[in-house]
């Protein structure tokens, strides 16, 4: 009887690696969230593992009330890079564990190096490098001309071991580059798999949590652009933050997808050069290019990312299609909306685009997930189709709805402001968005719907 529960205790499970559900036997797909092909053997060990610790907060057990809870403010430090203190809500937070997504070469492992190499004069730091040797941490410092002498560098991937070095090293922050790299010894299955990930993880943010050291993780981006291991990583966290921006433009985002000590969507703003990561303190033009005159199909719209207005401009190709099936390509926004708009474009505005291919494209390879830039989008596909330039002072927002309508969009006026800044005479905005002092240096046309801003152009 006991030796058929103990064999039944070393039995393999199958965890899947976007939802981390178990289940018995291999399959297919996940029964609990329905993903293709992620269950990844693991085998557990005899004893309990440490998920059984805590792997949050790491507080008492006794209940109290809100009201008695005694409120100290969180002990922030700047971390030399105003752009990224604004990412991370007015800087470090003691304590907080951080996680940073991008594309592999984007410039996590440099912004960290620069990022320590600052704080080492008030803080110590501790660089734990589970992909590159320490060779080549220091060539790369020596190239981008990164001062650190005493920086410290440990080249290790097993948790147990990092965590003991860094017990005698405490240090004020640590950075594991990366996460993927690590392994506990407590499980058997090979580093980079779901349970190594989340199980390194859980220690580091226990230990993170007991010490006050606060701990920048580095996560690999898979092909679809999500962060390679469980989601359950995410949720273990306090902040993620994510390098955006394509491989021939020199410009990096930074964006936060969840704070839990400041806002998110907030982004901060890179330019990479010779000498690392340089901030850009005023970017809010960087991501229009400039044409001598005016071209087809492209439009310049003010979006709002998290506390601040950022000019972009959105382009569209429309060329004639000869597939059965017509391309519908979004970069840098999503391709359902394009085709939900597509369809209010004909519906609307009579414009059927059934034989044409239809490529957008966000300049600088900025993401943009808000609706404010429906109203661009179309009028730049509109611009395109019929090959006819907008002005060159032109700018625009505004949803648009299923039946045509033009909504309202968040601070308006802060957005007409920013283009009056840079330049642009006219507007084209929401009704619901006119204010009285949105006139100004701006010639402003509020328009009701989609037809009536078609008219206009
Ligand atoms: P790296 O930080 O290693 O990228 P990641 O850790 O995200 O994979 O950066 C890749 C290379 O780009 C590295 O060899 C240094 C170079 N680089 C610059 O020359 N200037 C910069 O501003 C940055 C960020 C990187
Ligand atoms: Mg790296």
């Amino acid at each position: 009887m006991s030796g058929e529960r103990k064999g039944r205790k070393d039995k393999t499970v199958y965890r899947c690696r976007e939802c981390g559900a178990i289940s018995p036997k291999w399959a297919g797909q996940c029964g609990d969230c329905g993903a293709w092909n992620a269950l990844e053997e693991e085998r557990p060990v005899a004893e309990a593992p440490s998920r059984f610790r805590s792997t949050g907060f790491a507080g008492t057990s006794e209940i109290c009330e809100l009201a008695s809870v005694e409120l100290a403010d969180e002990i922030r430090t700047a971390t030399g890079f105003s752009e990224l203190d604004r990412v991370l809500g007015g800087g470090l937070v003691q304590g907080s564990v951080i996680l940073i997504g991008g594309d592999p070469g984007i410039g996590k492992s440099t912004l960290l190096l620069q990022t320590l190499a600052t704080l080492q004069a008030q803080q110590t730091g501790l660089y734990i490098t589970g992909e590159e040797s320490p060779q080549q941490i220091s060539l790369r410092a020596s190239r981008l001309g990164i001062k650190a002498p005493e920086l410290r560098l440990l080249a290790e991937t097993q948790v147990e071991r990092i965590l003991e070095a860094a017990a005698r090293e405490r240090p004020a922050i640590m950075v594991i580059d990366s996460i993927q790299t690590l392994y506990t010894g407590e499980l058997q299955s090979a580093p980079g798999s779901v349970s190594q990930v989340r199980e390194s993880a859980a220690q580091l943010v226990h230990f993170a949590k007991r010490t006050g050291t606060s701990l920048f993780l580095v996560g690999h981006v898979t092909k679809e652009g999500a962060l390679a291991g469980p989601r359950v990583l995410e949720h273990m966290v306090d902040t993620v933050l994510y390098f955006e921006g394509d491989g021939d433009s020199r410009f990096r985002l930074i964006r936060a997808v969840k704070n839990r000590f400041g806002a998110v969507n907030e982004i901060g703003v890179f330019a990479m050069t010779e000498q690392g990561l340089k901030e850009v303190a005023n970017p809010s033009s960087i991501f229009v290019s400039r044409h001598d005159e005016p071209v087809a199909g492209s439009v310049v719209m003010v979006t709002r990312e998290g506390s601040r207005p950022l000019l972009v401009e959105v382009q569209a190709l429309v060329s004639e299609s000869h597939a059965s099936n017509p391309r519908r390509v979004a970069v840098g926004l999503d391709q359902n909306r394009l085709a939900m708009l597509l369809a209010v474009m004909q519906r609307h505005c009579g414009v059927a685009m059934y034989d044409q291919d239809v490529f957008i494209n966000v300049v600088g390879g900025v993401r943009i997930s808000e609706t404010a830039a429906d109203l661009a989008l179309i009028l730049a596909i509109l611009s395109s189709l019929r090959d006819r330039p907008l002005p060159s002072d032109l700018v625009v927002f505004g949803e648009i709805g299923l039946a045509g309508e033009l909504r309202p969009v968040q601070n308006g006026q802060e957005r007409l402001r920013e283009a009056a800044h840079h330049g642009f005479k006219r507007a084209i905005i929401p009704k619901a968005n006119l204010h009285r002092q949105s006139a100004g240096v701006l010639q402003v046309d509020a328009v009701k719907d989609i037809r009536a801003a078609v008219d206009l152009i």
